[in-house]
């Protein structure tokens, strides 16, 4: 017998319609920490295979030796295994795990198994452009480590050489953690992995924000340049559904950490998750570096573009990014229009045009989507004569918005 909906299904189903025709059809995401899921990546999202449970570890139980504590398994078992072969070909690398569940446990995958409690590591503070969550009362809390600062200077946030190779001989911590939620520009990676690696200090590199265009072969090839292991979020520059990767070229670090991920960091991995992100990882090998080119091509010609129409951009100087972000100057936004990042971005979002709130500007997904440098003065007046002269540009955002129905790259 069917069951009758509730009102507050009826409702819920109209929001999850509304927010999709909004977000997926009537505004210009550039939001650095988003992007927008392949189709075929989306119904893997949606498959059964989002109710499963698969735990395939040889274990000893009650007289026995299984080899997975759950029957029904046979395809999530290959399809894990189709996912990390497809990451060790797009990084490059030796080893690799689809099953972390967002960069932030990606990070604590590779922390909690290789950094012992009580140790020092180094990263580079928040009010640097660093991650959140590598500050002192957060992971580092959680897992019970010492940090330290890496500074990163300047207005586009830079770690610079020898700054850095002197504070790590200084410090000497057991891992240098890498990676800025402000994250512009590539690190002098191979002087700062061979001072960690002269104090026998790990490096790990947060390539959250950047993965994408790392897949790519764009930005830098951390593994190549003396990283230990790479790990980040799969849905920022990485076009890929919500969730992590990590990946690594030293097999003794790998059989470390790869048998304690399950039961100390998470236990079910969310094959659905790891189905979409193995579809990604195979249209990425298929066409990533035309996307990692057009995203970082968009974001230097839409900070050309923005700067010279008046929205002050940091790091103009070196050509604003090397990376997918654009960062306003926010000083320099409130010396000359009396307003803040968060307002600005507020007034952009009622006009079909979002931003997030502190300050970062975002061009995977409008790449994505199709548009090319030569759209970014369009792209870039729109957003000015609506973030800086208050013009109603909603309508207009709209009617060209529709010309980019489909995803490229996908
Ligand atoms: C550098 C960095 N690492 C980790 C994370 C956490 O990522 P997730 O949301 O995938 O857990 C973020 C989030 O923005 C980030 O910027």
């Amino acid at each position: 017998m069917a069951i009758a909906r509730s009102d507050a299904e009826r409702r819920l189903a109209a929001l999850v319609r509304a927010h999709d025709r909004w977000r997926g059809r009537e505004v210009f995401n550039l939001l650095a920490s988003e992007n927008a899921v392949s189709p075929t990546a989306r119904r893997f999202l949606a498959s059964d295979l989002a109710g499963r449970y698969t735990l395939p570890l040889t274990m000893e139980f009650d007289g026995e030796t299984l080899d997975n504590n759950y029957t029904g398994t046979r395809y999530t078992d290959q399809i894990e295994a189709l996912a990390n072969a497809a990451a060790s070909r797009v990084f490059r690398a030796r080893f690799a795990t689809t099953r972390p569940l967002s960069g932030h446990i990606a990070a604590l995958s590779a922390l909690a198994p290789l950094v012992p409690p009580g140790a020092k590591i180094l990263a580079i503070p928040p009010d640097a452009g660093g991650y959140d969550g590598y500050g002192p009362g957060f992971v580092p809390a959680l897992l019970r480590y010492t940090v330290r600062p890496l500074p990163a200077d300047g207005p586009g946030h830079r770690v610079r050489s020898e700054v850095a190779v002197e504070t790590i001989r200084s410090e000497r911590p057991s891992a240098v953690v890498l990676g800025q939620s402000f994250f512009l520009f590539p690190y002098p990676l191979r002087e700062i992995a061979e001072a960690a690696h002269a104090v026998d200090a790990l490096v790990l590199y947060d390539a959250s924000h950047v993965l994408g265009l790392v897949a790519g072969g764009e930005f830098q090839d951390p593994l190549r340049d003396g990283a230990d292991v790479v790990f980040g979020s799969t849905h920022k520059s990485f076009p890929g559904p919500q969730g992590g990767l990590l990946v690594t070229d030293r097999e003794d670090l790998f059989r470390q950490l790869d048998p304690a991920l399950v039961w100390r960091v998470f236990d079910n991995a969310h094959w659905h998750r790891i189905a979409a992100l193995a579809q990604t990882l195979l249209e990425l090998e298929r066409c990533g570096r035309d996307y990692a080119r057009a995203v970082v091509a968009d974001a230097q010609q839409l900070g050309r573009a923005l700067h010279g129409l008046g929205l002050p951009l940091v790091a103009a100087e070196d050509g604003f990014t090397r990376s997918h972000q654009l960062h306003i100057d926010r000083p320099a936004l409130r010396a000359a229009h009396g307003i803040g990042a968060g307002a600005l971005g507020r007034t952009l979002e009622r006009q079909r045009l979002l931003i997030d709130l502190v300050g970062r500007i975002g061009t995977a997904e409008v790449a994505r989507l199709g548009l090319g440098p030569d759209d970014m003065p369009r792209l870039a007046d729109l957003l000015v004569r609506a973030g800086l002269r208050g013009e109603r540009v909603g309508a207009e955002v709209l009617a060209w918005r529709r010309n980019f129905p489909a995803l490229r790259y996908a």
